[in-house]
């Protein structure tokens, strides 16, 4: 981490009408007004179940969703207020590899040209020029000259996502996000691409923001965290805060999820899932209303998450926490009562 900003997302909300009557009275709040900064060089996970809002999050950036309200900074810019075109230097600037690299491949397009017609439009005229880079993304990404003429059928889902990394490279991008882009691999698969992208981001200067529902993963590769729930962050943390001193009860229940390797860790795991299902109801309150949006789930609860939404505040360790329980006349207290129960 260089401690530059790159990206900045303040209080950015979203929300979805579809075409039903009922939708339109009553939008899906996506994201509820989310914030969180990125530093160039670094590789920052967003987590959270299925649901939580991490590809929303992804596709207001990325300009697929439109921002109801707040602020996205990149590099200095505006991006809220770019016009319906988004420029051309941001498109270069930004690039998403997706969980699916089939569905982002064209099915009758040779490999190399999911490189090619990438450099077409970002105005490389030169066919010679744009058949060579295309070679040299291929081979920094550790794929064959000959994948180059391969057909994405003919290519396995660790090639064909490395074909899809090439793409995202080839432009020399500053982000890129990673949206539960190793998800569907194998595990020794996800390894590759986990250290592929950290060895192209040495070379390449490249930050990322690196989607998972899945802290395992995020744990081999982030510098820092953010948790979402229910469209929220409940949290923030660098990876080493978060995996030894977890804060929010929603972070500490992902944790309690996470596959552990060791048997004894297995074992306490067992426990603390059992634990957090016996806490726990099954409804969630509904989106934007008062109160806690983790109440109903939470093991900790107090009268105050049923009518005060927590903010997000900064504790002294530098973490962000949105949790009653941190809140300062109790927090010795509660603190040593969370941690009891890790
Ligand atoms: N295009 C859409 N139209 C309506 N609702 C949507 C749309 N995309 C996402 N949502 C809703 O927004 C919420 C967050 O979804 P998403 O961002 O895909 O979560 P995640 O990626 O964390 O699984 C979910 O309730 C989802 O159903
Ligand atoms: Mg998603």
């Amino acid at each position: 981490m260089t401690g530059t900003e790159l990206l900045e997302l303040r209080d950015v909300t979203v929300t979805f009408t579809s075409g039903g009557l009922l939708s339109r009275r009553n939008p899906i709040t996506a994201i509820d007004s989310i914030s969180f900064q990125l530093s160039r060089g670094e590789t920052l996970g967003l987590v959270g179940e299925s649901g939580s809002g991490k590809s929303t999050t992804a596709r207001a950036i990325l300009r697929l969703a439109d921002v109801d309200d707040g602020s996205i900074r990149f590099d200095g810019a505006e991006v809220t207020e770019f016009g319906r075109r988004t420029p051309l230097w941001y498109r270069r600037s930004v690039q998403a590899v997706f969980q699916d690299p089939k569905s982002s491949l064209n099915p009758r397009h040779v490999a190399a040209r999911a490189v090619t017609n990438t450099l077409r439009r970002h105005g490389v005229k030169s066919r010679s020029a744009r058949n060579e880079a295309a070679a040299e993304a291929f081979e920094r990404v550790g794929l064959l000259p000959a994948h180059l003429y391969r057909y994405p059928s003919e290519l396995s889902g660790g090639q064909q996502q490395r074909v899809a990394i090439a793409r995202a490279l080839a432009l020399d991008s500053d982000l890129v996000i990673c949206d539960e882009a190793v998800s569907a691999l194998d595990l020794s698969t996800q390894a590759q691409i986990i250290n592929l992208l950290a060895d192209l981001q040495h070379s390449a200067d490249l930050s990322y923001l690196f989607i998972a529902h899945d802290l395992g993963v995020v744990r081999d590769i982030c510098d820092r965290i953010v948790v979402m729930y229910l469209g929220t962050v409940v949290e923030t943390a660098s990876n080493k805060l978060l995996f030894e001193h977890p804060k929010h009860p929603y972070t500490r229940a992902l944790l309690a999820a996470t596959p552990a390797s060791h048997p004894r860790a297995r074992e306490r795991r067992r426990t603390r899932r059992a634990a957090h299902r016996d806490s726990r109801m099954t409804s969630t309150p509904p989106r934007g209303g008062e109160g806690c949006p983790f109440r109903l789930r939470c093991s900790s609860v107090m009268d105050v998450c049923e009518t005060v939404t927590p903010p997000l505040q900064t504790l002294r360790d530098g973490s962000e926490v949105a949790c009653h329980i941190y809140s300062e006349p109790q927090t010795s207290v509660a603190v040593a009562g969370c941690s009891e129960e890790a």
